[in-house]
């Protein structure tokens, strides 16, 4: 009986499914069609004019047919103030100040697809509601380097999870007709001499580690736009590259629009053939005295109308960039059934906050230090700069205007009613965002003296320390220079550390740091730019309201040396100006510390909970597999400690006996579950076989090698719980 009942449900939402698919085609057909009907009537001129910027964040529509404009603002956290029309001051608005949301490293360190959907979502409807038709972000390129400035905006080390991730987030930000625009396509892994540095990496190391983020985005994510990057790839820049161009336009199919980064491109030819469809903020000399005509110095203005004209290139070359972005305009300025979006409304905050407070990260816990209780008589300093400074301003393209963003000071003292909490700023990095040297009341001697005195007052010292966003910090335009903590700070913990046994670190950085001071603390946590929420999540976290669950999305080295990148010279990491080699090829992060045995100080995956976890019951459904199926991995996972909390189970493959070099494993699979406490919950994770293929050089093609490979389960890339082996026949 159940069995017919369940076979009719299969066939009426089978039915549902195939009408919706004819649904959506009859719909693209129609699209489609108009965009034909409306290219017929276009002029060349106004073709051209479409393919190029009008200001600083947008391009020209169509008057005389009635096409309106593309509007388009950063960022992957949020949207950005209002820039003028045609130079990078702010407009000085006083109606766009939005929601923050947490760094995207935050988001990468949750492991949680459902929250990418869900951020993605939120910060697309503030998008929708500041009238932006493309929100530049989110970025998918791949830390290589703990020096790179933008890290912080990026998703981590793992392709795989850089694809698990930013494909719910570009759907989220789709459904409110708001494109999202994956960036900076590709290898764009470091920002010195980002605009010209010539980036030399085989096929293999391209299409297995800095590609699969994009194409995720593409194929799955169905982004609607991409943007080119600054640097070139072998010898022409990426912006307008062949080798990309075939890959995303030809290989993947990409309909959508291709959006050169603010002057990333650099000659109308290539631009014309190699897929660049909309140029913006070109850095024209300003040939002409007004800005009035230095748009139509475009390399895809004037002078691609010259070669259209002259016949050097072909029409069909402009029409095909008319019709992507045509297609654009049909998916949100010229959708019929636009949302009208939201801004700074209490979901997005609550978004936020969760995203923080899930991506925070336990990375120690002597005497368990954390939770701290609230409670009389009990007095808390906090210690560092970081407690009070922005975090949302600087940074580059990525800084925003919040409403309101909650420091930790403020989440902290608005948590601990009871207990008393006391401050001081012990260190100064001496720089605004904008990295104007600040004229700081006090020189560094006398902060440091009086953050001992308070240390001595207080029963437990918080230091929130890290970086900052400014220039050589976590900043977009340039990358760090050193690897340590700045301004002072590991003298300032290890002399408040003799004075005050009791000492715990908030770090809110966007990259790895190095950490000579680690004996110095019992406990750690890894806190991230957290947004316009930040205080209230990191005190969520501190006072054990939310359980940490969050995992690292990139691995801490010990010492910078340590790391793939910087383990060939120069030439590897930051390159010699004109080239640079990306050496370790495949062997990125922990790729390179698990093949190469370097144990790095926290590893990819890792995390702590307030409560422990039992891994038990690891198999697979079978032993043996043919290429086209998926191995089926379970487990239990049991909370054996007293308070609910959440646990990532991670699945890592690797292949020992290949005819190819490989990492001694890669993550494959993962899944966050919730455990309540004495509970058991089991974990299902599925694995096409296909992933297991590696990129072969000479045939261009994915191969899956036959034979046998191992299986590794459990919480963190350094920690598996059991390993199983199975065939690939
Ligand atoms: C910047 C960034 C890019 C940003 C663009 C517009 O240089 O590289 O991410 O979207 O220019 O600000």
């Amino acid at each position: 009986m159940i069995k017919t009942q369940y076979k009719k449900i299969l066939l009426i939402l089978t039915l549902i499914t195939c009408l919706w698919n004819a649904l959506e085609a009859q719909n693209n057909d129609a699209m489609e069609e108009k965009i034909e009907n409306i290219l017929s009537q276009l002029t060349l001129e106004e073709k051209v004019a479409m393919c190029h910027a009008q200001s600083k964040f947008s391009t020209k529509g169509v008057e005389r047919l009635g096409i309106p404009e593309i509007w388009m603002s950063d960022g992957p956290h949020g949207v950005r103030a209002e820039i003028s029309w045609d130079d990078w001051a702010y407009a000085g608005w006083t109606n766009d100040s939005i929601t923050a949301f947490p760094a995207l490293t935050c988001l990468a360190s949750t492991f949680n697809p459902e929250l990418a959907k869900d951020y993605g979502f939120s910060v697309g409807e503030e998008a929708r509601y500041r009238k932006k038709d493309i929100l530049l972000g989110p970025g998918v390129n791949i830390y290589r380097t703990p020096m790179n400035g933008r890290n912080f905006e990026y998703m981590g080390e793992d392709p795989f999870l850089a694809s698990k991730l930013v494909v719910p987030y570009v759907q989220g930000v789709q459904k409110n007709g708001v494109a999202a625009c994956v960036k900076h396509f590709a290898l764009n892994n470091q920002e010195h001499w980002r605009d010209k540095i010539n980036v030399e990496v085989s096929d293999r190391a391209l299409h297995e580690i800095y590609l699969p983020a994009f194409k995720a985005a593409v194929i799955e994510g169905k982004t609607w736009a991409i943007m080119g990057a600054y640097n070139k790839f072998r010898g022409t820049y990426t912006t307008h590259n062949p080798i990309l161009h075939k890959i995303l336009k030809t290989d993947w199919a990409f309909d959508g629009v291709v959006v050169s980064d603010w002057s990333s491109a650099h000659s109308t030819k290539e631009a014309a053939l190699y897929g660049l469809d909309m140029e913006m903020g070109t850095g024209t000399d300003g040939l002409g005295t007004t800005t009035a005509n230095h748009y139509s110095n475009y390399y895809l203005a004037t002078p691609f109308l010259k070669m259209l004209k002259s016949g050097e290139i072909e029409e069909s070359l402009v029409d095909d960039k008319v019709r992507r972005i045509l297609r654009l305009m049909f998916r949100t300025t010229m959708s019929s059934n636009r949302p009208f979006g939201r801004m700074n409304n209490v979901e997005h905050h609550e978004v936020a906050r969760k995203v923080a407070t899930e991506g925070i990260v336990l990375l120690k816990n002597d005497n368990n230090f954390f939770p701290i209780q609230d409670k009389k008589g009990l007095t808390i300093a906090v210690i560092g700069e970081n407690a009070t400074r922005t975090m949302t301003a600087g940074g580059g393209s990525s800084e925003l205007k919040p409403k309101f963003e909650i420091s930790p000071l403020e989440g902290i003292k608005a948590r601990y009613k009871n207990a008393k909490i006391i401050h001081t700023m012990g260190f100064a990095s001496g720089r605004s965002v904008y990295d104007e040297v600040l004229p700081s009341p006090y020189d560094a001697d006398s902060l440091k003296v009086e953050a001992i005195e308070i240390a001595k007052k207080a029963d437990i010292v918080l230091f929130v320390g890290g970086l900052s966003k400014s220039h050589l910090q976590d900043c977009e335009g340039d990358d760090r220079q050193q690897y340590h903590l700045p301004f002072g700070q590991e003298e300032l913990l290890k002399e408040i550390k003799a004075v005050n046994k009791n000492l715990g670190m908030i770090l809110l950085t966007g990259n790895a740091v190095e950490m000579s001071w680690l004996d110095k603390v019992d406990g750690l946590i890894q806190g991230w730019y957290l947004g316009s929420m930040a205080g209230h999540a990191l005190a969520d976290v501190i006072s054990g309201d939310v359980n940490p669950s969050g995992k690292l999305p990139f691995s801490f080295p010990a010492k910078l040396e340590d790391n793939a990148a910087h383990s060939f010279g120069a030439l590897s990491y930051p390159g010699d100006g004109t080239n640079q080699y990306y050496k370790e090829d495949i062997l990125v992060g922990y790729r390179w510390h698990d093949t190469k045995k370097i144990k790095p100080l926290f590893a990819f995956g890792e995390g702590m909970s307030y409560t422990a976890f039992k891994l038990s019951d690891i198999q697979t459904d079978k032993n043996n597999y043919s290429q086209n199926e998926s191995i089926s991995v379970s487990c239990t996972v049991s909370n054996t400690g007293e308070k609910t909390g959440s646990e990532v189970v991670q699945v890592y493959i690797g292949k020992s006996k290949s005819k190819v070099k490989r990492a001694l494993k890669e993550l494959k699979g993962f899944q966050k579950l919730e455990v309540n406490s004495r509970e058991n919950v089991t974990a299902n994770i599925e694995i096409p076989v296909s992933a297991l293929a590696y990129y072969d050089d000479t045939t261009s093609n994915w191969i899956i090698e036959k034979g046998t490979y191992t299986i590794y389960v459990g919480n963190a890339s350094n920690n598996i719980s059991k390993s199983l082996k199975i065939t690939i026949k």
